[in-house]
Parts: structure tokens; C-alpha cells; sequence
């Protein structure tokens, strides 16, 4: 009788041979947030399992994740003064320029990726400099202290600079103020396609960044539009992106794949943290088994064309691997 090839039905070796997606701990970004003072390590309400952290700590926490084979991480920083340009994040004496010196001192080994933008320091939290008459971010104001942002986060040590602010011509920029700067092989991965998304509210308690009034609607995407959301990211390789971004990412997997089948550049998604907030619940309850709901999410990811994943859950799934 005729009976289908059916990979399931095979078993051992052969199964994970002809397995068409993988996920390794090598795919992942693991984000931290941090602060100063000295050994500040506090949970997140909205977000058990992540924390708050003093540099100190997040060198002890580098120890752990390179143990469980984690040598990747985003960085934030919450600073203690904000202002209405963000100048800590323009400082070389700053949070987030002290936290990638000292990582990178004394973790060499460590990829340091920096995430680059203004609502973490600035007093409204919004992505950039405000026009006082009308209260919306002032783009070309916003590209010019950008270029500085990149330099000092360049001149830390950053291995590789990640503008999330969505502002026009912000790669094209960037990328010109790092090779005037003498970092012509710092690389750039754009959040080229990031909507403006209600799965970002657990990430605003974390980095204290909720605006102080409106919202990011004008230099974020629509959710209901698929061509904008493509034209971005091509975009964004057009001015010389070397990674490109969607974000959030469950809720937007068909612009993840349309975007891979229409770009050479590799891909990157942003698991944030609405979307890890709800697993995590949802586990905490029992409604879910949460390591096999986990592992699933991530394998859509790869499967929709992601070949990196930046999430919270990224320990969980290190462990995971190894048993
Ligand atoms: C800063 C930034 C945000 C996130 C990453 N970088 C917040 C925002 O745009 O409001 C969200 C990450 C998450 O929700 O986990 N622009
Ligand atoms: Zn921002």
C-alpha cells in the first residue's frame, strides 16, 4: 500500500537530519538593562525573570550567560538624570558608554551590541528631540545627535550599533558619522521595520521610557500596512543597513518572511516584551506548558526567515539546548 514519506514517523538521527529548521543557541541576542550604583539586580514586575541591573552585576551575569553558550547581548540604559535631549546618552561618562567599556574590559569575548536611541534618556521619553510648538519629534534634529550617540557608544567598544528610533535617513547617517569617525567595519543593524505596537509595555516599566505625552505613532509603522512595512527594510539596506529588523515579531511573521525573500541581508527579529510577558504568565498559571510553548515561538521565527532572535527568553532556551 502507497504510504507517504512522513518525517514524523521517523525517529533518532534521521529525523533531526531532515528537520528543516533549527534553533541554536547561536541565534540569540540576549537584551540587559543597566543602571548605576553597585550591586542592583531588581526583577521587573511586568517581566518576571528580568531585571534591572548595576554594571557589576551585569558582569557576573556575562560569566553565566557564557556558560550556557550566550556570548551575545543588546544593551539599555537607564540613566539617572534625563533631560529633554538625553545628553547622558551623549556623554563618553554616561551609563550606557561606561557599561560597554567596562563589559568589554572584562569580557572581551562578548558580542556587544548597543541599542541606539533617546527615550531611555530623555525627560518626555520620546525617540528624539522635541519641537516645543507642536510636540512631535523633530526628525533632521534627532539624525544630528544620533551620529553623535553612535560615535560615543563606537569609541566604548560596541561591537555592533542597533538605532531603534525609526527616524528617516537615520542609517544613511549613521553610517556616515561611523566612517568619518575611523569605523568604517563597526556594523549597523537597522530596526528597519518596527511597528508601533502595544506588545512594547512591559519594555517601557523596564526602561522607564513611557512618553510623557502622546505616542510613537508618527516615527512608528502602522500595523495594517504590508507594503509600507517592506519598503522600510529595503530602505534601510538601500543606505547600508548590514542586518535588518522587525519588531515586534509574533504578531508579524508574514512581513518577516516577505522581507527575507526580498533582501541578501540577514535577518533579525525582536521577541519583546509583551510578547514574553504573556508566555510567561500564561506559564505561571498553568495554562501552557511553558518550555514547549517557548521552544515552539522560537522555531516559528526561524522558520518565517529569522537568523537571529533578540528575547528575554533567550536563557531559558540555552538550557533548554543543553538537555
Ligand atoms: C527604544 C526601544 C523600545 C524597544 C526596544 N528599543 C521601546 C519602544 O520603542 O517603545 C521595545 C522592546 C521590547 O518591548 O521588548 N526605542
Ligand atoms: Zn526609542
Amino acid at each position: 500500500m502507497f504510504q507517504r514519506f512522513r518525517r514524523t514517523r521517523l525517529n533518532g538521527h534521521l529525523r533531526s537530519l531532515v528537520r528543516e529548521t533549527n534553533v541554536s543557541v547561536n541565534d540569540f541576542i540576549y537584551p540587559l538593562f543597566v543602571r548605576s550604583g553597585e550591586g542592583i539586580k531588581t526583577e521587573v514586575a511586568s517581566m518576571p525573570g528580568v531585571f534591572q541591573m548595576s554594571i557589576d552585576e551585569v558582569l557576573k551575569e556575562c560569566d553565566e550567560l557564557k556558560k550556557l553558550g550566550l556570548y551575545s547581548i543588546i544593551l539599555f540604559g537607564i540613566p539617572d538624570v534625563k533631560d529633554s535631549i538625553g545628553s547622558d546618552s551623549l556623554c563618553e561618562h554616561g551609563i550606557i558608554a561606561s557599561a560597554i567599556r567596562r563589559v568589554k574590559e572584562k569580557h572581551p569575548d562578548m558580542f556587544v551590541v548597543t541599542d541606539l536611541c533617546f527615550c531611555e534618556y530623555t525627560d518626555h521619553g520620546h525617540c528624539g528631540i522635541i519641537d516645543e510648538e507642536n510636540e512631535t519629534v523633530n526628525n533632521d534634529a534627532t539624525l544630528e545627535i544620533s551620529g553623535q550617540q553612535a560615535i560615543i557608544h563606537a569609541k566604548a567598544g560596541a561591537d555592533m550599533i542597533a538605532p531603534s528610533g525609526m527616524m528617516d535617513g537615520i542609517i544613511e547617517t549613521l553610517r556616515n558619522a561611523l566612517d568619518e569617525a575611523g569605523f568604517e567595519n563597526l556594523p549597523i543593524m537597522a530596526y528597519s521595520t518596527k511597528f508601533a505596537s502595544g506588545y512594547y509595555g512591559p519594555f517601557r516599566d523596564v526602561a522607564e521610557s513611557t512618553p510623557s505625552f502622546g505616542d510613537r505613532a508618527s516615527y512608528q509603522m502602522d500595523p495594517a500596512n504590508r507594503r509600507e512595512a517592506i519598503a522600510e527594510s529595503i530602505s534601510d539596506e538601500a543606505q547600508g543597513a548590514d542586518i535588518l529588523m522587525v519588531k515586534p515579531a509574533l504578531a508579524y511573521l508574514d512581513i518577516v518572511r516577505e522581507i527575507k525573500d526580498n533582501t541578501s541581508l540577514p535577518m533579525a527579529v525582536y521577541n519583546v516584551s509583551g510578547e514574553y510577558a504573556m508566555l510567561k504568565m500564561a506559564g505561571a498559571q498553568d495554562l501552557i506548558d511553558y518550555d514547549r510553548v517557548v521552544m515552539e515561538t522560537m522555531i516559528s521565527f526561524k522558520r518565517a526567515g529569522a537568523d537571529i532572535i533578540i528575547s528575554y527568553h533567550a536563557k531559558e532556551v540555552a538550557k533548554m539546548l543543553q538537555k
